[in-house]
């Protein structure tokens, strides 16, 4: 992630100051959904000139468009990806696509069907958790002004930002398994084969970890939050979803001098994920000289 880290930069700062030039925008789609989906083609070796095409794609295929337009789209984005990696077999290059091609695990080569299905969650599980969370935290700043401005001020601040970010908007919101032995958590009897499922945004408030689980607070530490999961299944992605906000929330800390709700935030409906489809938001962008 350390490499990528100055692309990852280039990529939020382009996607904020496209936004900014507009000055009101929906956040959801002109930021929030934006840099995820361009960081994971860049890391997937999409060219550049087809980051539009799939973001179009992406939300027409997981969006709220009728069944056939999803259906269309999402064949458009596995022929996309079946083009991709065809190319990546005749020329690898450094991608994530490439790796899955040429991927050898316990001695055989990944099925054509594998490396669609792995390019086509990448492009979601990538991009949909990051987006409901970028967008959660934003609007939990525009609720808790003060917060913002304590960043503002100590912008060293921003990775513990984003751990409250994380647990505040607990966008995954269960988890479910499958117990394997008879255990007893806080007086309930689990028995072997018992299915249970673990509330996210009920974990990440339980009063017996967090101080004021219900106030949103940048400067939380410790912050043992389950938001990204926990132990072997803990988020494959966690550290790049963590390094996106960073960079998300920093560029818009350094260009604004205020963002303001422009309208009505609009719930997504779901049960899987927990956050907000629609964010309608104003800027006052901080103008900078051509020497800063
Ligand atoms: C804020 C953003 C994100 C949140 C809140 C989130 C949340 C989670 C959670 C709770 C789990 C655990 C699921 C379980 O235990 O059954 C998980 C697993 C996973 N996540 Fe994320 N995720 C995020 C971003 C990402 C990104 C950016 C990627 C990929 C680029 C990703 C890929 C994965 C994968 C592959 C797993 C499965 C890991 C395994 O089963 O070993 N996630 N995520």
């Amino acid at each position: 992630m350390r490499t990528l880290e100055a692309e990852m930069r280039d990529v939020a700062s382009d996607v904020v100051a496209r936004a900014l030039e507009r000055e009101s925008c929906d956040f959801v789609s002109e930021i929030a959904a934006r840099v995820p989906l361009y960081v994971i083609c860049n890391m997937m070796g999409v060219p550049k000139g087809d980051w539009e095409r799939l973001f179009e794609l992406t939300g027409q295929a997981f969006g709220a468009a009728d069944p056939v337009t999803r259906r269309f789209a999402h064949m458009d984005i596995l022929q996309y990806f079946e083009d991709l990696a065809a190319t990546r077999m005749k020329c690898p290059a450094d991608d994530l696509v490439s790796a899955l091609v040429s991927a050898n695990i316990d001695g055989r080569k990944l099925s054509s069907d594998e490396v669609l299905l792995n390019c086509d969650n990448l492009l979601v599980g990538g991009t949909e958790n990051t987006r409901i969370a970028a967008t959660g935290g934003m609007l939990a700043f525009l609720e808790h002004p003060a917060e913002w401005r304590t960043l503002s001020k100590e912008p060293t601040s921003l990775p513990y930002a984003v751990e409250e970010v994380l647990r505040w908007t607990s966008t995954a919101t269960h988890i479910m398994r499958t117990a394997t032995k008879p255990v007893v958590i806080r007086d309930r009897h689990i028995e072997a084969g018992d299915r249970v499922t673990l509330w996210n945004p009920s974990a990440n408030r339980d009063e017996a970890v967090f101080a004021d689980s219900d106030c949103f607070n940048v400067r939380r530490r410790p912050n043992r939050h389950m938001a990204l999961g926990y132990g072997e299944h803990f988020c494959l992605g966690g550290t790049l979803a963590r390094c996106e906000l960073r960079l998300l929330y920093s560029e818009l800390l350094h260009n604004t001098k205020r963002i303001e709700l422009d309208g009505a935030p609009v719930p997504l409906s779901s049960i899987v994920v927990n956050g907000f489809e629609k964010l309608p938001v104003k800027f006052s962008p901080r103008r900078r000289s051509a020497s800063s």
